[in-house]
């Protein structure tokens, strides 16, 4: 009896082999994922900590297109530049590249040494682009008259508050991917997730105090 099961079983793995992986290879593939996400999470956690969880937003870099799209919309501006979680800093070299004072603001103390390696590195000085470890939801924003961002769809509503009650008059908010809802847009480049849009605080406070005048009028 105890044959012919073997045998059955025999007959089983030749006809569907078991294709069990080599225990080197699975040490190896699990070796890896371990070390990817040490990568990982070295470039993303540090510094999360503090932030409340609703505002977190994780590092993606900015593509190609999408920092062309920045650089497009900043055209004809000049002057102090804040942009929020400047990650490895391409926006901030960009901007700066087209004579802006830039500030990065970053919470990962990872990528503000690297943008600030990068920036020794290729000679940029701190005159043009600074990197400030620092977490800009706890930041006065008023000194600048252009901030860039690059964040995260849940965080745009608060961050519209904020840029609301800090930015003067004459600022000038560029946002890649993601809209502040009830803003309207002076402009947009690009479309999909390169989409870039563009925003004179000006405009938006006159809409939004015309909005709350006449609640209706939108509807
Ligand atoms: C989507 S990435 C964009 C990175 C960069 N601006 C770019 O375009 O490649 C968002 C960045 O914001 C940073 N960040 C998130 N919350 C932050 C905070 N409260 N203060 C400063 N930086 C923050 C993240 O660490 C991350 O690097």
């Amino acid at each position: 009896m105890e044959d012919s099961i073997e045998l059955i079983l025999q007959d089983h793995s030749e006809v569907f082999p078991t294709n069990r992986p080599h225990p080197v290879v699975s040490a190896c593939t699990g070796a890896l994922l371990v070390g990817l996400y040490g990568v990982w999470s070295m470039f993303t956690l540090p510094g999360f900590r503090k932030v409340p969880w609703k505002l977190k937003v994780p590092y993606l870099p900015s593509s190609r297109d999408q920092t062309q799209n920045v650089m497009k919309l900043l055209e004809g501006r000049r002057g102090r530049l804040a942009d929020l979680g400047s990650g490895d800093g391409r926006l901030v070299f960009a901007a700066s590249s087209a004579g802006f004072q830039c500030t990065g603001f970053e919470i990962n103390s990872i990528l503000v040494a690297y943008a600030r390696s990068k920036a020794c590195w290729i000679g940029v000085p701190s005159s043009q682009a600074t990197f400030v470890k620092k977490d800009f939801w706890k930041t006065d924003l008023s000194p600048y008259n252009n901030v860039t961002a690059f964040l995260a769809p849940g965080v745009m509503e608060v961050l519209g508050e904020k840029l609301l009650n800090e930015l003067p008059e004459e600022a000038l908010v560029i946002s890649c991917r993601f809209s502040v809802p009830n803003w309207p847009q002076k402009a947009s480049v690009g479309s999909g997730l390169d989409q870039t849009f563009a925003y004179d605080i000006s405009s938006v406070r006159s809409h939004l105090r015309m909005q709350s005048m006449n609640p209706r009028a939108d509807r």
